[in-house]
């Protein structure tokens, strides 16, 4: 028998943990049980049949051998913060959506999660504690680095580079060949179609810094 912990029942730690349960006693899956922890809550964000267990520092006391972990934090530097805290005592797991395309070819992190309805396409590298949101799209040869989240419906064209902790808002897209800084903020719907060298919030079609 093995264990997922979830950390954190906020909405994307519910989201995960309601799509992990749905690989128990599914050979794709390395867990056996879902388990979920949060430091604040004692009941999740959303009715999911799971009930919130304890505390994160749980994860140390009940952890065995080939247990895993997954930090559902939407904050991307919290999330990697974690991350790294919590692999001292457990191995991130990668969880993939059964109705996710993912190419054969990419490569992906520790961590990193990819929700229904997400493509991702040849030759993609993946960093650790990533988001890749449901519905978007990871076009060819993209690096996305550690912390990146993709939200819902954006899109990545090919040959993009996305820098740490970056979020690409949800229906944004990013032109192909553009590289960009870490921690940018994409807004919701933005277009990037110019590489952005700076950290900072940018929004609009083109994309402009948000004043
Ligand atoms: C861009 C963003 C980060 C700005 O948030 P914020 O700093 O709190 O800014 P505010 O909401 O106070 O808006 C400031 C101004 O920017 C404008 N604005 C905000 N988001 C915008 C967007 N996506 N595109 C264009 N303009 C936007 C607002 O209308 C407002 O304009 P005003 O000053 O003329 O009234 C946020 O609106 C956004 O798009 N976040 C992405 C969320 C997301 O995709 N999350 C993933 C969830 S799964």
């Amino acid at each position: 028998m093995s264990q997922l912990f979830i950390i954190g029942a906020g909405g994307h730690g519910c989201v995960l943990a309601e799509l992990a349960s749905k690989f128990v006693g599914d050979l794709r899956a390395d867990w056996t049980t879902v388990i979920l922890l949060d430091d604040q809550r004692n009941r999740p964000a959303l009715e999911i049949g799971i009930a919130v267990s304890g505390k994160s520092s749980e994860l140390k006391t009940s952890v065995g051998t080939g247990d895993s972990f997954l930090i559902g934090l939407g904050n991307n530097r919290r999330r990697m913060q974690l991350l790294h805290t919590m692999r001292s005592s457990c191995a991130p797991a990668t969880l993939v959506a059964p109705d996710a395309h993912v190419s054969p070819s990419c490569t992906i992190g520790p961590g990193t999660v990819v929700m229904p309805g997400a493509i991702v396409q040849t030759g993609a590298t993946i960093g650790e504690g990533c988001i890749l949101n449901s519905g978007c799209v990871i076009e060819h040869g993209v690096t996305l680095e550690s912390g990146v989240h993709v939200a819902p419906g954006a899109c990545i064209g090919g040959d993009v580079t996305i820098g740490e902790c970056s979020l690409i808002g949800i229906g944004a897209s990013v032109l192909n060949g553009n590289s960009i800084s870490p921690d940018v903020v994409v807004g919701g719907g933005g277009v990037v179609t110019q590489s952005l060298h700076e950290p900072g919030t940018y929004v609009g079609v083109p994309t402009r810094p948000l004043q």
